[in-house]
């Protein structure tokens, strides 16, 4: 009898563990999804009132060159984009969220390239026309008022050497419809290129909560939507590029500067102030990822694989009989 009590009672505890376990998972869970789901959406109005009101301060801290990961001289960093992106002298290429086109400038003057750059904030527009001039670069480097997920509005199709993003991707609302639209504005052959920060994969489980929140502050602070990596290289393969790189940024620790400059702009404007940074969870990791638009159109056949051996061949001169 007492044995049939204690049995009873055992089953019901363990029941009871069973419930609380299950009752804690759930929640824990429906943490994390809110926090998934808070993810930011801003649209490109908000970004562009956002630069409008923030950029004397970035040229304040960041001069004109408005990226967070970079080199204590920025030229070393615009010297290895050129060499990176693979300007070649004449191309046209087209700067997708161009900031004062500090880099459009540059790149005009030392690699020789006709950049078209667009920007979502009227006060860069100004500012850039300003500085364009000052330096004789009308007829080199063109700046446009406009939204980058809708290129084709501004510019004719396959028109450009190059499409890049220099930390201006993360802003999109939509970042599917930005990497079809720069499709649309690429040669074949031409070259898409990104350099952006991207979620950080949590390497135990239980930062990825904290991750989600630093992510989630920085979006709102500086109008972001910090994208995934891996949705942005499935992006990419559907519609088609070849995916040639995708890499951490190469350039030499001592050249490096940080990220103490984010800090500065974090002092100057109390945006997304970091009180402690010996507990602070860096969310991101920073990637450039370059892709091509295939020369061969879909002609050749519906496999993305086909068409990537095509372009191997290319790149070997072999035939296709050796496919
Ligand atoms: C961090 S700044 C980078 C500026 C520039 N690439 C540089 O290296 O100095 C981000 C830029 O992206 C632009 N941007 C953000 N969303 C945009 C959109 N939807 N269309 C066009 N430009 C956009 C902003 O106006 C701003 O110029």
């Amino acid at each position: 009898m007492t044995s049939t009590v204690a049995i009873i009672l055992i089953l019901f505890l363990s029941i009871s563990c069973f419930a609380l376990v299950i009752l804690l998972l759930g929640k824990r869970s429906k943490e994390h999804m809110s926090l998934r789901e808070s993810k930011t959406d801003h649209s490109a109005r908000e970004v562009g009132d956002f630069y409008n009101a923030q950029t004397d301060n970035f040229l304040k801290v960041y001069g004109e060159v408005i990226q967070a990961f970079r080199t204590t001289d920025v030229t070393k960093l615009l010297d290895y984009q050129i060499e990176t992106i693979g300007f070649e002298k004449g191309q046209r290429v087209l700067d997708a969220g161009c900031g004062v086109c500090g880099p459009a400038r540059y790149f005009a003057k030392n690699a020789g390239v006709q950049v078209e750059a667009i920007t979502i904030s009227e006060d860069q527009v100004e500012k850039s026309r300003k500085y364009i001039a000052e330096e004789g670069l009308e007829g080199k480097v063109n700046v446009t008022h406009g939204d980058y997920h809708e290129l084709e509005k501004y510019y004719e199709s396959d028109s450009f050497d190059a499409v890049y993003f220099l930390e201006s991707f993360g802003h999109a609302t939509n970042h599917e419809q930005v990497i079809n639209s720069a499709w649309g504005m690429l040669k074949p052959g031409g070259k898409l290129y990104i350099k952006d920060l991207f979620i950080k994969e949590a390497a135990i489980q239980s930062l990825s909560d904290d991750i989600q929140r630093e992510v989630k502050n920085i979006n709102d602070a500086y109008r972001y939507n910090i994208a995934d990596l891996y949705e942005v290289l499935k992006f990419v393969r559907k519609k088609g590029y070849i995916l040639s790189s995708v890499k951490t940024i190469d350039l030499p620790l001592e050249d490096f500067e940080n990220l103490t400059i984010s800090n500065d702009f974090q002092d100057l404007t109390g945006i997304n102030k970091i009180e402690n940074l010996q507990d602070y969870i860096f969310p991101v990791d920073f990637f450039e990822i370059t892709c091509i638009k295939p020369w061969n159109a879909l002609e050749f056949g519906n496999s993305r694989y086909f068409l990537q051996n095509l372009f191997y061949m290319q790149m070997h001169n072999r035939k296709q009989e050796e496919l």
